[in-house]
């Protein structure tokens, strides 16, 4: 199988077993995915473990709820964790390959040379996942995948590469075009993110909560964040870029909040964007 995807399925088999220590970070979760009428469908990009999801919360306030991951054996264990296999409102979409390219990416190296065709093929190919889901919906959340998506890039690719910086805003730019073609007019769209984690800030498992927002910033200015998730940076896309602000009717950052993986804390941050 794609050494890609392999990654994936490690590092949610080495968290499936976390759901005690998911506590705080799936309250946050299940509480931005709470807002709902009682016939609304939403749906979750890069659920895995499931370990963020109050799912039984979620199948109270919500019609349907739609789970998509590459790794479709996470979704299944996930959904069996919470006693919720075969409840009639949980949809899993298993197999799903939301950057469209994972199978080229694999042949990715330092030495690649990627044209502008190649460019705008990153851009458009998670649009091809549209077809295999059954949009748009109500709400949709993307729960810490864009930065597994970027590190693609950084594992293939790699940050000495010319063209890094190029991709790493053609992946983010391809997601947040899916995502916002997944929401319904009018619907509501959750980019949350993992900004930081205590991999190269240490301390970040024991900074108060009221001041963590102060140290997300001063951690952000020092250049100490994950490649492509700076949350000013995409809440400015969101806002300035010709496609994607035509689409946004009003955007609300929230967080920080931390997430307890056990081995590593992360901040997490998330962006509310009400569409059009
Ligand atoms: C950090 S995890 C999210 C946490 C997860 N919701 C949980 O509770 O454990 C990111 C998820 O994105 C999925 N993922 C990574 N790349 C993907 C891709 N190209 N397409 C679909 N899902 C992907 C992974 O399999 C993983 O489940």
């Amino acid at each position: 199988m794609n050494p890609l995807i392999n990654r994936q399925i490690a590092f949610n088999l080495g968290s499936s077993d976390a759901w005690d220590i998911f506590a705080e970070h799936r309250r946050q979760v299940t509480s931005l995915l709470g807002d709902s009428s009682d016939q609304s469908r939403i749906c979750v990009l890069g659920a895995g473990n499931c370990n963020d999801l109050d799912l039984a919360t979620l199948v109270q306030t919500h019609q349907e709820v739609h789970l998509v991951d590459i790794d479709a054996d996470a979704l299944s264990k996930g959904t069996s964790r919470q006693d919720l296999a075969n409840n009639a409102a949980i949809y899993l979409h298993g197999g799903i390959d939301l950057t469209g390219m994972m199978d080229l990416m694999n042949h990715w190296h330092p030495k690649s040379t990627l044209s502008p065709d190649d460019i705008s093929a990153i851009i458009q190919a998670p649009m091809r996942c549209l077809e295999q889901l059954p949009g748009p919906f109500d709400i949709v959340a993307s729960t810490c995948l864009l930065s597994q998506l970027i590190k693609i890039i950084v594992d293939t690719i790699g940050e000495d590469h010319l063209q890094f910086v190029e991709l790493i805003q053609a992946i983010r730019m391809g997601h947040l075009l899916l995502l916002m073609k997944l929401i319904t007019s009018r619907g509501q769209g959750l980019l949350i993110t993992d900004v930081v984690s205590s991999d190269t800030y240490r301390e970040l498992a024991s900074v108060p909560a009221q001041s963590l927002n102060q140290v997300l910033v001063q951690l952000i200015r020092q250049g100490n964040f994950f490649h492509g998730v700076n949350p000013a940076i995409i809440v400015n896309l969101l806002r300035q870029d010709p496609i994607l602000s035509q689409q946004v009717a009003t955007l609300e950052p929230i967080g920080p909040w931390r997430w307890n993986l056990g081995p590593r804390h992360y901040a997490v941050i998330a962006v509310k964007i009400q569409k059009r």
